[in-house]
């Protein structure tokens, strides 16, 4: 998303973010016991008032952008945004955080609902244009300092001013309780390599392929299956992908082409975790859309094998048998509902998957129809996984960076235009996986998106050779390191074609 979106002219005295809030009693907190139901309940009402701070200065930004620092308007929200504040900061300031597109409250992840997406994304544009990383928010702040704030924000232009040049402009209009981190330091933390959380990511990942092939074992047997094990290998996924979503996603590279029904699945699932993440699902409905998208092709069950492992081009006879995979996908659940507790998501998943966004595809309608929220994501991810794969009906796959390419071509027709843009962000502009030359005639991987939006086409990648094209287990670099100059010490020249040259990027994620 770009900074220069069309801003949509606030109404402060209409906005429920603007309204009077529930205040708590401070000392609570010190009061209920970690891991009690009521320290639960409370933890869910400081991220709610989190989101709302997000709102509020989204809101009081814009303002002030259209008045005069003392207008009715803009006193309105500066005094709701104070009260917030006052709310939430109690012996230490309030922090909201900006890390790898995600905003945070301190250490907790904010969650957008659907109609904050644009707030959010809008906001996380705004920092990352001035290169702030987290601002803090102490309880002595005034309506004077947070006023000014937003006033010296606003005015520093991020084409020509730096971070440097804005922390100045805040310390000599004499702003206090409120304070600015700069990104760069926040960079370095989130380069840092889990080695455990990577060891951990595999191990998931094979698990799921293995939940996947035993249910539709199953199924093809007669069997009623069982859901259970699939479920608990996805609430690990989530965890994993609520941590270091990177480390995943860059296993859906992998190659297994045997197994391409189960890598498939496996990948659409963690495809559309991360999506769902991106679109503000809490965790239990991240689990829901998880498991909805690992049985999203279920039907193939029901699909004779020959068919599905063909290796030449398929008839129109053989596509007719295919399409009716996403019926048979129902049909197989709705069977199986009275045995297990799967959710309803789960046979709209299966149904809709290749119905785009227009409705354009199958199964045909004969009835009004709204795709699903699960199901649009679903679109997405299937889309993508299916395109960048090899598969046994199509030999070659295409290049991430141009399967990208074509989906933006048929956005809003295909795909929910809002999702695609939310899944650049999982995936980056380059994608993980693609293979890049360097202006330093180093060969590399894309292994991970930028931290920052603002530096979308430098993401990380791990050097597969050096400059004599010697090939090396080389280090994974950032592309947005500068030198002592302030140059760019490397520089995607431009993307190698792996596929043109059946080159398996995936294993160096293994
Ligand atoms: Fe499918
Ligand atoms: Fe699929």
């Amino acid at each position: 998303m770009d900074d220069h979106r069309t801003p949509s002219q606030p109404d402060p005295a209409e906005n429920p973010a603007l309204q009077p809030i529930l205040i708590h009693d401070k000392s609570l907190p010190g009061k209920i016991g970690e891991g009690s139901e009521a320290r639960d309940v409370l933890d869910q009402q400081i991220l709610v008032l989190g989101a709302q701070l997000v709102n509020q200065l989204h809101i009081l930004l814009k303002t002030i952008r259209i008045h005069e620092r003392t207008n009715a308007a803009v006193n309105q929200v500066v005094d709701a945004t104070v009260t917030t504040v006052k709310t939430l900061a109690r012996d230490n300031p309030v922090v909201i955080r900006l890390q790898n597109d995600f905003l945070y409250l301190g250490d907790a992840h904010l969650k957008m609902g659907p109609q904050q997406v644009a707030i959010f994304l809008e906001f996380i544009d705004s920092l990352n244009a001035r290169g702030i990383a987290a601002i803090s928010f102490s309880a002595e702040m005034r309506e004077t300092d947070l006023r000014e704030f937003a006033y010296q924000f606003i005015s520093v232009d991020p084409a020509t001013c730096t971070f440097d040049d804005l922390k100045r402009q805040l310390k000599e209009g004499e702003i206090h309780g409120i304070d600015i981190e700069e990104a760069t330091s926040l960079m370095v933390r989130v380069g840092q390599k889990n080695k455990q959380l990577k060891n951990l990511a595999k191990q998931l990942y094979v698990k799921a392929v293995g939940a996947v092939g035993e249910v539709l074992q199953s199924i093809r047997e007669g069997r009623a299956p069982n859901f259970r094990r699939a479920k608990r290998v996805v609430q690990s996924i989530v965890d994993v992908i609520l941590q270091d979503e990177p480390t995943l996603l860059g296993l859906t590279t992998l190659r297994c082409y045997d197994e391409y029904t189960h890598n498939h699945s496996v990948n659409v699932s963690l495809l559309s975790v991360a999506l769902g993440n991106r679109a503000g699902y809490p965790r239990e409905a991240l689990v829901d859309l998880g498991l909805a998208a690992l049985f999203h092709d279920l039907g193939k069950a029901s699909i004779p094998q020959d068919i599905l492992n063909k290796s030449e081009e398929f008839t129109d006879e053989d596509w007719a048998k295919l399409r009716i995979h996403a019926t048979l996908g129902v049909i197989n659940l709705i069977r199986l509902r009275g045995l297990t507790n799967l959710p309803g998501r789960m046979a709209a998943a299966a149904f809709e998957h290749h119905l785009n966004y227009d409705l354009s595809g199958y199964p045909t309608l004969s009835m009004p129809w709204e795709v699903s929220l699960t199901g649009r994501i679903l679109m997405v991810a299937d889309c993508y996984d299916s395109m960048t794969s090899s598969r046994v009906y199509r030999r070659d796959p295409i290049a991430p960076n141009k399967v990208l390419t074509m989906m933006f071509a048929k956005s809003g027709i295909l795909y929910d235009p809002v999702l695609l843009k939310l899944f650049v962000n999982c995936v980056g502009i380059i994608p993980i996986g693609c293979l890049t030359l360097l202006d330093s005639h180093e060969l590399a991987v894309v292994i991970r998106p930028s931290a920052n939006r603002q530096t979308a086409t430098r993401p990380y990648v791990k050097l597969i050779s050096d400059r004599s094209g010697r090939p090396i287990e080389g280090p994974e670099v950032d592309l947005a390191e500068k030198d002592a100059d302030g140059r760019f010490k490397r520089s995607v020249v431009r993307l190698v074609d792996n596929t043109e040259y059946r080159f398996d990027t995936g294993r160096y994620f293994a």
